[in-house]
């Protein structure tokens, strides 16, 4: 049975009417207009439909909508704008941190979920943060750096 299913969604009040089963990646692109998160392999285990529920990363196609009721969503359009982008979408423009971008979004979500909880993580921590996510470009060591820059950005812009 379709009901009204409310949360906050990239800061914004948001209601859908949905199936508790309907998948958050559905909704999120069917209904919502967000094409952001992508949909790779449907199953848990590529991370290219990554978001933030109350600040974790969660597999967009494996959570279903009834479970989230007034939870915090938030996708890799919450983070920044063209005009004004998340130092991660900043440091990996400067650096190319991507080739087709198809996981992109993804790696962007787990990397900021990194930095919300650790601001000077190691390369190995950063590598162990991002070992979900499946790239077939094989871009790994740019997203790598990408995110060390933005880590060192965003500490410095704390410190300043
Ligand atoms: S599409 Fe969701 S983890 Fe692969
Ligand atoms: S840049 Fe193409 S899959 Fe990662």
């Amino acid at each position: 049975m379709r009901q009204t299913i409310q949360f906050t969604l990239n800061g914004l009040t948001t209601s859908v009417e949905a199936e508790e089963s309907d998948l958050l990646l559905d909704v999120l692109r069917g209904q919502l207009g967000l094409f952001g998160a992508r949909f790779g392999c449907g199953a848990g285990q590529c991370g290219a439909c990554a978001v933030l529920v109350d600040g974790k990363v969660a597999a967009a196609c494996h959570t279903e909508i009834g479970a989230l009721a007034g939870k915090r969503i938030v996708t890799v359009e919450g983070l920044g704008t063209p005009e004004a982008p998340h130092p991660l979408q900043a440091a990996f423009l400067e650096l190319q941190a991507g080739q087709c971008g198809y996981c992109l979004s993804g790696i962007l979500i787990g990397a900021k979920a990194l930095l919300d909880g650790n601001p000077d993580p190691t390369r190995a921590e950063i590598a162990r943060a991002l070992d979900w996510h499946l790239c077939r470009c094989g871009v790994h060591n740019r997203v790598m750096d990408a995110v060390a820059l933005a880590a060192a950005r965003m500490r410095e812009g704390a410190g300043a």
